[in-house]
């Protein structure tokens, strides 16, 4: 049964589909139907197809209560839109359905898990707002039309273990662990301020439903990694274990970890017997600005994917004049570990989407120089820096013309890399730059930039490091040029993307 909310939400949202013309859409990033996007929710592959979901407010390009919108594809990139499947209209969600995750039941359905946010009183709290309790919910569905469980919620506060706010309750990932049970980390504020990751096990979902659950604690941010950690994920890769969260609040570490609403991976062991995960290092995820809530899945032939909202949410407040919808994802990245780090590829698929290759090896760059064929505004390009003492600054110009650039620059002497978009068409005198240390690897730093029509996403050395940017630059900016004071060395693979 299609509830009255949700058949409004999804006649809304077919009826503003048409208002947004493809060339006003990213060539290959997932956008919402219409309105407002966050997190990305629920990636999962089901039925033969991958599925996401995200939190989705249509009626406007502003957070609002939030519902599920929804998307399948066979390769991650092309993506089919699908009707919003979650709108707030219960008792335990009618403030908002929340983020979560989804997996495929034995049964052949598919299992949504997502926080309820539901209102708890009528007496408004010294902010005026009304208070809310978070708890965990499930809806299960065939892949376009989903009900959510007669009994939700299915983990309440009830569950927390002692010392946890019923408020700041979170955001379940949900897998299937080799030994047979169903797991889940949530996120969990304490009550003095800090936060947690709660760990429920279950020998089968059904079973999580009906609340038969131990917890215990994974990790928590001890006063020092920011106060509420959003969004966890935890898994294996490469025979190490990661926990991944979204923490607010957080201060910066020299270069590391920008203010508040970054994201963080913390690695380290964890025993299967005892569910003990010891930290041993905590890394940024991403250093570039537009960057949160990712979430993970394992695609059928074994790779980690993980996508993320490509926006944080200190820049969320400004939409671009005129905008028709607002919020982007990351492109699916393969996930690897090596040499104590979390590697990040852009999915392979999107080989099958290159043009022609063009290529300009070991060219000297000294003043501001256009090269044959290196233009464009969608596409997948390797720029090969040699480091050595001959420069003192190498700039890549993009997005650009006479009056819109954005930059991406690398001082080999402090081995800084910048990016800055100011000059990128916002209006608001938000944060548009970020240095990000990076050593070169034997000799060079490798930039693979990969460009749609409204954001860049940078790989750097092989994908140790990554940084993202939004752009709203209009797409006739479509210039590159290179440039260096003193004499840099690069090489450049660039390809066009067609979809
Ligand atoms: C993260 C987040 C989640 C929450 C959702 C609400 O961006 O705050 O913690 O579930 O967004 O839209």
């Amino acid at each position: 049964m299609i509830s009255e909310k949700l058949q409004k939400a999804r006649e809304f949202e077919q009826e503003q589909l048409s208002k947004i013309s493809p060339e006003e859409r990213p060539s290959f990033h997932v956008t919402g139907s219409t309105g407002w996007i966050n997190d990305p929710n629920g990636f999962s592959y089901y039925n033969g197809e991958y599925h996401l979901f995200y939190q989705y407010h249509p009626y406007s390009n502003e957070w609002g209560p939030m519902h599920w919108g929804h998307l399948s594809s066979k390769d991650m990139l092309a993506w089919k839109r699908l009707p919003v499947v979650m709108a707030p209209e219960e008792s335990y969600d009618n403030f908002g359905c929340f983020s979560g995750s989804a997996l495929e039941l034995s049964d052949g359905r598919h299992l949504l898990m997502y926080t309820g946010v539901g209102y708890v009183g009528d007496t408004p709290m010294a902010n005026g707002e009304l208070p809310t309790h978070q708890t965990q919910c499930m809806a299960v569905g065939d892949g376009v039309n989903y009900e959510k469980y007669e009994n939700n919620p299915v983990i309440t506060g009830d569950d927390i273990p002692e010392g946890g706010s019923k408020v700041d309750f979170r955001d379940p990932k949900i897998w299937k662990e080799d030994d047979g049970y169903f797991y889940a980390v949530i996120s969990n504020m304490t009550d003095d301020g800090n936060s947690r990751i709660l760990l429920y096990r279950s020998p089968e979902p059904l079973m999580m439903l009906l609340r038969s659950l131990r917890s215990g604690v994974l990790d928590h941010s001890d006063a020092k990694l920011g106060k509420m950690w959003e969004c966890p994920d935890f898994y294996e890769v490469d025979g190490k274990h990661v926990l991944v969260v979204s923490p607010m609040a957080m201060l910066p570490e020299g270069l590391k970890f920008h203010v508040g609403h970054s994201v963080i991976y913390l690695t380290g062991t964890y025993d299967k017997e005892t569910h003990k995960f010891v930290r041993e290092d905590v890394q940024p995820l991403d250093s570039g600005i537009d960057f949160y809530a990712p979430q993970s899945m394992q695609t059928p032939d074994g790779r980690r994917v993980m996508i993320a909202w490509m926006q944080a949410w200190p820049n969320s407040k400004f939409v671009p004049d005129g905008a028709k919808y607002f919020g982007q994802m990351t492109v699916p990245r393969e996930i690897n570990y090596r040499n104590g780090r979390l590697i990040q590829q852009p999915v392979r698929e999107i080989e099958n989407y290159r043009g022609e290759l063009v290529q300009h090896h070991n060219v000297e760059i000294s003043e501001e120089t256009a090269l044959d064929g290196i233009k464009g505004r969608v596409l997948d390009m390797t720029v090969k820096l040699k480091v050595t003492d001959d420069f003192s600054k190498f700039a890549i110009k993009l997005a650009a013309d006479d009056t819109y650039s954005s930059y991406i620059t690398y001082d080999p002497a402090k081995e800084v890399l910048n990016i800055d978009r100011s000059r990128s068409g916002y209006l608001y005198d938000i944060l548009h730059t970020r240095d990000i240390q990076v050593k070169p690897v034997d000799g060079e730093v490798t930039l693979r930039i990969l460009m749609d029509k409204f954001s860049v996403e940078i790989f750097i050395n092989d994908g140790s490091q990554t940084a993202t940017m939004v752009l709203f630059t209009p797409q006739e900016a479509d210039q590159i040029t290179f440039a260096a004071e003193g004499k840099a060395e690069i090489s450049i693979d660039k390809y066009n993307l067609v979809f």
